[in-house]
This record gives C-alpha cells, sequence and structure tokens, in this order.
C-alpha cells in the first residue's frame, strides 16, 4: 500500500508553531499581510524587515517539539515500510518537527526555515540563528546575499515534479492540519481523484475543499493522527477474510 500524505500548519499547531488562516482571526496571515512579508518582491523593498520576521520565526521554531501526531506518522512510516508499504511524506510546512519526530525524506514543498538560500551561488545551507546583512555564504563566501530558503508567494514550490510522479501511484491520499487554500497542494485532492486515489482529510474544522474528500475526520491532529496511524496499520496487519 502506497500511501501519500500531506501535511499543512494544523499538524504544528499543537507544538506551538502558528497556523496562518483561523476562524477566530488568530492565524498568522490575520496579524501580518503576507504581500508585505513572504513575496519576492517585499523582500526586495524591505529587506531586513522581511529577514526579522523570519529570524523571529526560526528563534520560535527552535523551542518547539514534534506533538504526537509528528511522532504517529513516523511510526506509522516506518512500520508501513516493515509490512512491505511506503509513506510519501509532502509538506507544507518549514518546521523541521517531522524531522525530529523520525521521518526521513520529507518534501518540504515551500522550503525550510532552517536553511537559508545565498542569492548568488544558490547554494543552500544550514541556518539556526539570524540572516543578517553581515551573515556570509558558507558555500561561495559572499556577504549579504542570504535569505530565507522557503517559498513565497509568486514563487514556484519545490518537488513539483517528484509530486506530479508519485501522487496517481498512491493508494490513498490523506491531508493533515490543512486549510486547502493554497495551491498547487489545494489541487492534490482534485488529481488524486483523477487517478482514482483514495482521499481522506484530517483536520480541525472542514477545509476550503472538504468536499472533495472521500472521507473527514475532524478533531485535533494530536488525537485524530495516532489513532488513524494505528486504524490504518491494524487493517493492513489484519489476515484476509473469508
Ligand atoms: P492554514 O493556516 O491555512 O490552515 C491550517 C488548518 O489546520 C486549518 O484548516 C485548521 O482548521 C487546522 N488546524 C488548526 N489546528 C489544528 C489542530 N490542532 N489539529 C488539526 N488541524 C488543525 O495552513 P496551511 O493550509 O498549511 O504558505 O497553509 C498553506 C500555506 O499558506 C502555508 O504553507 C503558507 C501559507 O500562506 C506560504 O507561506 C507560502
Amino acid at each position: 500500500m502506497h500511501v501519500f500524505v500531506l501535511t499543512g500548519a494544523g499538524i504544528s499547531a499543537e507544538s506551538g508553531i502558528d497556523t496562518f488562516r483561523e476562524p477566530n482571526g488568530s492565524g498568522l496571515w490575520s496579524r501580518f499581510d503576507p504581500m508585505k512579508l513572504a513575496t519576492p518582491e517585499a523582500f526586495q523593498q524591505r529587506p531586513a524587515e522581511v529577514q526579522a520576521f523570519y529570524n523571529w520565526r526560526r528563534q520560535r521554531l527552535i523551542e518547539t517539539r514534534p506533538n504526537p501526531a509528528h511522532l504517529a506518522l513516523a511510526r506509522f512510516g516506518q512500520e508501513l515500510h516493515e509490512v512491505g508499504g511506503r509513506l510519501t511524506l509532502v509538506t507544507q510546512n518549514i518546521d523541521d518537527l517531522h524531522e525530529r519526530a523520525g521521518s526521513s525524506d520529507v518534501l518540504h514543498m515551500h522550503g525550510e526555515l532552517l536553511k537559508a538560500r545565498c542569492l548568488v551561488c544558490q547554494g543552500v545551507s544550514e541556518c539556526r540563528g539570524e540572516i543578517s546583512p553581515h551573515s556570509r555564504c558558507v558555500a561561495c563566501g559572499q556577504i549579504g546575499a542570504l535569505r530565507p530558503h522557503v517559498v513565497w508567494f509568486g514563487e514556484t514550490p519545490l518537488f513539483l515534479d517528484l509530486i506530479a510522479e508519485w501522487l496517481p501511484t498512491a493508494d490513498l491520499f490523506v491531508a493533515i492540519g490543512t486549510s486547502g487554500a493554497v495551491y498547487p497542494a489545494a489541487g492534490f485532492v482534485a488529481e488524486a481523484h483523477r487517478h482514482g486515489v483514495k482521499t481522506c482529510e484530517i483536520n480541525l474544522d472542514p477545509a476550503d475543499n472538504a468536499s472533495l474528500f472521500d472521507q473527514s475526520i475532524y478533531g485535533l491532529a494530536s488525537h485524530c493522527v495516532p489513532a488513524w496511524c494505528e486504524r490504518t496499520l491494524a487493517s493492513l496487519k489484519a489476515p484476509p477474510s473469508g
């Protein structure tokens, strides 16, 4: 069985990471204007403000820990592999909580907060501190040319070729903790349907594209994801009936 999981900000919410869109207005994009902080134009016009926003988020990320949903998915990947299955884990999140929980080969389609990219040589390097005008690229030595290795609005998400290749080969597509508001990720459920892949949503509230899913499970990720992983593995290990 090949399970293709897409995660969004909701899976990291209980670790203390802000989501972007919340019905009560507490999401990051209710407090900050994404057009002023998460576009290449914003970075060109106000680099210090944009770097400060990502420096602040990087610092906060370092203080967090994976929650039971990240841990359950990591175990699920290992156990699925042991019974001959495969997990593809794609995340829109720029945090490293899946990796810290033990997942490997995570496709970060919106980049990674703990990495910096050099505008001169395009080299990507680890980055756990602040990016400042004095930061030096470890690859080419250039000073003041680093940006967060994240995908901004108007830029092309990463790994789209692999995603296009692997999604149609899945038996099940599961979207966890994502509002279905941002494309191309919001279009994966329709793409899965086109290829006859079963679909399931695990979320706190119905996503914008909730009606497209075959199955919906609503509740906290820390509760629903471990329970779903356990059920799915049990059904795979169960002896065939009859
Ligand atoms: P959103 O903030 O848009 O949606 C988060 C979803 O998680 C919502 O549907 C919530 O109901 C749900 N949620 C919140 N807490 C939860 C919990 N404890 N358990 C389960 N679900 C919970 O985040 P994304 O869909 O990931 O892109 O946002 C997609 C992209 O929009 C982000 O990657 C980011 C943002 O703009 C860029 O910055 C380019």
